[in-house]
C-alpha cells in the first residue's frame, strides 16, 4: 500500500513536470490565500473543482511568489490524493475519510459537498487579522464560513467555523468541527497528550502517531476535563526539546465535551480535526438558523516547547483571560483548614489571620449556605443559595464589615450549577435537573446538574451571583466550583432536542457568564472544578485566575504547575500552601510563588519563624509579582528529568528575574550539582544575583554576587539545591 501510494506520488509529480507550463499555469491561475503570523504561513489553495485545500501550514516561506508553487508539489487529479488536504471536509460524497462535518438535509439527503465562494481578509488592528472563506454545497442551499483568526506577533491562530442552513426544512448536523488541519512534509508526529483525575491533573503522555486515528475527547459533559483536557502538543518530525524542534500546542475553546481527531494518513501526512464532540450530539438547524462552532487554537513553534508557551502566554494574557495583563490578590482560604465546620467568630478570626499574614483577600469557601437542608458536608444545600442562619447568624455583611476593618478584602465560594437532591431548589423544580425520567439518579458528589440550556435555570443562576453583589457590594471576589459530571444526560427542557443538551449546556454557561461580565466586568473570579476539571481559553475569557488542582502537596503540584505552565501564563494558576503534603513551610511556599500565590493554613498552628517566614516571602512576592505574571516564563530544567525543576520568569526590559528551583528526588546525594544555565536576560548587562526566601536562622544557600548576563546565559548559576536547601528562590536585579 505505502510504496502503490510513493509511486503514485512520484509518477503524478513528474507528470506535472511532463505536462510543464500548460498544466502548472492552471494551478497558478488558482486562488491562493495565505494567513500568516509573524513566524508562520497557513497556505490554502482553491483547486480546479473549486474545494479548498490546505497546501502548507510551517514556518514562513522568504519569498511570497513561492506559495503558488507548493500545490505542484502534490499529485493532482488522483482519486485518492487528493482528498486528504480538504480544509474542511465534508461527509457523504466523494470523501470517504474522517469528515469535519456530516449533514443529513432537509430532503433526507446525506451527501455534503462544499465548493469555494468567496473569502476576504479584514485587518482588525496591527495585530490581528480574520480571514472568512465562505463555502456552499453546489446543489444545497447550504453554507458553511471558514473563519481563520491569525495574531501576527504571537503566532497564535484560531479557527471556527459558522454552519449555516438556508434549505427550506431543518438540516441535521452530525458532526461540526471547529477546524481541520493538515499538516505535511514531515513523516514522523510525536503526540504529547494528557490525562488524570481528580488530584492528578495534567499527567503528560507522550506516543510516536501511528498510521490510523488517533482519539482525543471527553464524554463527561461539565466538568469536561477531569480525564482529558482538550489541550495536547504534536513534534513535526522528532519530540521537540523545550529550545528545539517544530511542535504546535493546541486546544479548543470549549468548556464541554470536545473531540480532536488525530490522522496519519496514507501519504504519512497529518489530518487534525477537532471540535465540539459529536458523540450523541446530532443538531437540528431550522431555516435560516446557524450554529457557529467554538474557537481552536494552535501555535507552531520552530524553536521548541519553549516558545510556544512564551507565544501562549502573551497570547492568553493579552486577547484570552479576563484581565490578563492586570494585577491580581493574594489570598487566605478556609477551606482546607475548616471544611464546612465553622461560624462567625471562627471567620472572624481567619480575616483577622488574612491581616497578619499580609495577604490581600479572604476567601469564605463552601458551607456558608442551606436552611431546610444545611450544608455541613458535601451530601446537602447545594442549590439553596440562602445564608445558614445557624452558622451566620448575622449574614455575610458583619464579615464583609470585618474584612473592611482589617484592611482585606473579602471573596466567597458558590457552585450554582448544581444541586443536591436534599435541598429546597429540587423539591421545587426537578424540571430544572438533568436526569433520565426512566432511569435511577446517579449522583456524582452526591448532587446532580441543573439544566442551563433552559432561559429560566440561566436566570436562577445569574442570580445567585447577582443577588450575592447585590447584597453585598464589597463583595471582591468569586470562586465558581463545578464539581460533578453530567450522568444521565436529560433536560425537560429540550423536549425532542434531547441531542443537543451538551452543546446548549455551555452556550447556556456563556450565556451567564456574559451576562454577569456585563453587570461586573471586573471582579477577579475563580475558574474551579474540584480542580482542574474545567479549565480551557473558552472558560477563561470570563475568569480571572483558575485552580489546577485539589491536590497542593507541592511535590506534586511542581509537576502539574509546570505542564499547565506550558498552556497557561502564571497570573491565571493559583497555588495555595495548604496542609498536603509534610514539606517545610518554605518549600510549600516557594512552589506556589510560581504562580498566584495564596494560602489555606490555619495561622495558630504555626511557630514563630514559619509566620514570620510566610510574612516575609509576601513581602518579597508583592515586590516580585509582576515580574512573575507578566514577564516572560522559561523553563530551565526539567523535573521528569532531572533532581531539580528550574524555571525563570524575566520581566519585559530584563532588569529584573525570579528563578525558582525545586527539588524533586529524595534519594541520596540528588540535588543541582551543576550550575543551570538561565535564559531571557540581556547578555550586556551586569546583575545581582541574591537569594529571598531564606528562612529565619539559616543561611543562605547562594552567595550574594555580581555577574554579567553573559555569564548567566553561558555558565550559568547553581542555586545549591539539596536534601538541606530543598528549594531556592533567586532575585536577579541589573546593576545600575
Ligand atoms: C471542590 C474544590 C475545593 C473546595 C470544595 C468545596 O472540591 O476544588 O477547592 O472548594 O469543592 O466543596
Amino acid at each position: 500500500m505505502y510504496n502503490f501510494f510513493k509511486t503514485r506520488l512520484r509518477s503524478s509529480v513528474l507528470f506535472i513536470f511532463l505536462l510543464g507550463i500548460t498544466f502548472s499555469q492552471s494551478v497558478v491561475a488558482q486562488e491562493i490565500i495565505a494567513v500568516k503570523t509573524k513566524s508562520n504561513a497557513l497556505v490554502l489553495q482553491v483547486n480546479e473543482q473549486k474545494e479548498v485545500n490546505t497546501i502548507y501550514l510551517g514556518e514562513k516561506l522568504k519569498n511570497d511568489t513561492e506559495y503558488s508553487a507548493i500545490s505542484q508539489q502534490f499529485s493532482q487529479g488522483n482519486d485518492y490524493t487528493t482528498i486528504y488536504n480538504s480544509s474542511y471536509t465534508p461527509a457523504g460524497s466523494k470523501n470517504l475519510l474522517e469528515p469535519a462535518i456530516n449533514v443529513t438535509h432537509s430532503d433526507g439527503n446525506t451527501s455534503l459537498s462544499l465548493n469555494y465562494v468567496s473569502h476576504k481578509t479584514t485587518n482588525i488592528d496591527n495585530d490581528i487579522s480574520l480571514t472568512e472563506i465562505v463555502l456552499k454545497d453546489p446543489v444545497y442551499n447550504f453554507e458553511v464560513t471558514l473563519f481563520i483568526k491569525a495574531f501576527f506577533n504571537e503566532d497564535v491562530i484560531e479557527q471556527w467555523t459558522q454552519i449555516v442552513n438556508k434549505e427550506k426544512g431543518d438540516v441535521v448536523l452530525h458532526k461540526y468541527a471547529s477546524a481541520n488541519l493538515y499538516f505535511t512534509g514531515n513523516n514522523d508526529f510525536w503526540l504529547n497528550q494528557y490525562h488524570g483525575d481528580w488530584a492528578k491533573e495534567m499527567k503528560p503522555e507522550e506516543t510516536h502517531l501511528t498510521h490510523g486515528i488517533k482519539v482525543l475527547d471527553s464524554k463527561l459533559g461539565t466538568r469536561a476535563n477531569l480525564f482529558q483536557p482538550s489541550v495536547f502538543m504534536i513534534s513535526l518530525g522528532k519530540p521537540a526539546s523545550e529550545d528545539e524542534g517544530k511542535v504546535i500546542f493546541a486546544g479548543l475553546e470549549w468548556s464541554g465535551n470536545f473531540r480532536t481527531d488525530l490522522e496519519v494518513d496514507p501519504l504519512n501526512n497529518l489530518r487534525i480535526i477537532s471540535g465540539i464532540n459529536n458523540f450523541s450530539s446530532d443538531y437540528t438547524l431550522a431555516e435560516n438558523e446557524s450554529l457557529t462552532t467554538p474557537k481552536f487554537w494552535y501555535t507552531l513553534s520552530n524553536e521548541g516547547k519553549g516558545k510556544a508557551s512564551r507565544n501562549l502566554h502573551d497570547w492568553g494574557r493579552k486577547y484570552k483571560i479576563l484581565d490578563g495583563n492586570g494585577s491580581r490578590l493574594t489570598l487566605l482560604n478556609n477551606w482546607e483548614t475548616t471544611s464546612f465546620d465553622f461560624n462567625e467568630p471562627k471567620l472572624k478570626s481567619l480575616i483577622g489571620d488574612a491581616k497578619e499574614l499580609g495577604v490581600d483577600l479572604f476567601l469564605l469557601d463552601d458551607g456558608w449556605f442551606g436552611n431546610s437542608y444545611p450544608r455541613n458536608g458535601d451530601n446537602a444545600g447545594l442549590g439553596d443559595w440562602q445564608i445558614n442562619k445557624k452558622k451566620l447568624p448575622n449574614g455575610i455583611g458583619t464579615l464583609i464589615e470585618t474584612a473592611v476593618e482589617n484592611d482585606v478584602k473579602f471573596g466567597i465560594w458558590i457552585e450554582p450549577e448544581m444541586v443536591n437532591p436534599d435541598s429546597d431548589l429540587y423539591h421545587e423544580h426537578p424540571e430544572w435537573v438533568i436526569k433520565q425520567p426512566e432511569r435511577p439518579e446517579h449522583y456524582f458528589r452526591n448532587q446532580l446538574v441543573l439544566d442551563l440550556s433552559n432561559p429560566k435555570v440561566q436566570d436562577f443562576v445569574y442570580n445567585v451571583v447577582d443577588d450575592l453583589f447585590t447584597k453585598n457590594p464589597d463583595l471582591s471576589y468569586i470562586k465558581w466550583d463545578c464539581n460533578a459530571v453530567i450522568y444521565n444526560a436529560y433536560a425537560k427542557h429540550l423536549k425532542n432536542k434531547q441531542s443537543q443538551l451538551s452543546v446548549d449546556y455551555v452556550k447556556g454557561l456563556y450565556a451567564v457568564l456574559k451576562r454577569i461580565r456585563n453587570k461586573y466586568p471586573t471582579v477577579p473570579m475563580m475558574l474551579c472544578s474540584g480542580g482542574g476539571g474545567r479549565v480551557d481559553y473558552g472558560a477563561l475569557q470570563y475568569f480571572t485566575e483558575f485552580w489546577p488542582s485539589d491536590n497542593t502537596d507541592p511535590l506534586e503540584r511542581i509537576y502539574m504547575q509546570w505542564e499547565y505552565s506550558y498552556f497557561y501564563p502564571s497570573v491565571s494558576i493559583s497555588n495555595h500552601v495548604t496542609n498536603w503534603g509534610k514539606q517545610p513551610i518554605k518549600f510549600k511556599t516557594d512552589v506556589a510563588m510560581m504562580g498566584k500565590l495564596g494560602f489555606d493554613i490555619v495561622l495558630d498552628e504555626l511557630n514563630n519563624d514559619e509566620l514570620k517566614f510566610c510574612q516575609e516571602a509576601i513581602k518579597s512576592y508583592n515586590l516580585l509579582k509582576n515580574t512573575i505574571w507578566q514577564g516572560t516564563q522559561f523553563h530551565l530544567q526539567d523535573p521528569w528529568k532531572n533532581d531539580a525543576a528550574s524555571l525563570i520568569f524575566v520581566d519585559e526590559k530584563q532588569n529584573e528575574a525570579v528563578m525558582f528551583t525545586y527539588l524533586v528526588n529524595n534519594r541520596y546525594g540528588a540535588g543541582t550539582t551543576n550550575p543551570i544555565v538561565l535564559k531571557g536576560l540581556d547578555s550586556s548587562k551586569t546583575y545581582k544575583v541574591e537569594e529571598i526566601n531564606i528562612y529565619p536562622g539559616t543561611e543562605a544557600a547562594v552567595v550574594t554576587k555580581e555577574y554579567s548576563g553573559d555569564f548567566l546565559m553561558k555558565v550559568g548559576v547553581n542555586p545549591n539545591v539539596n536534601q538541606y536547601h530543598t528549594s531556592i528562590v533567586l532575585k536577579i536585579t541589573t546593576v545600575k
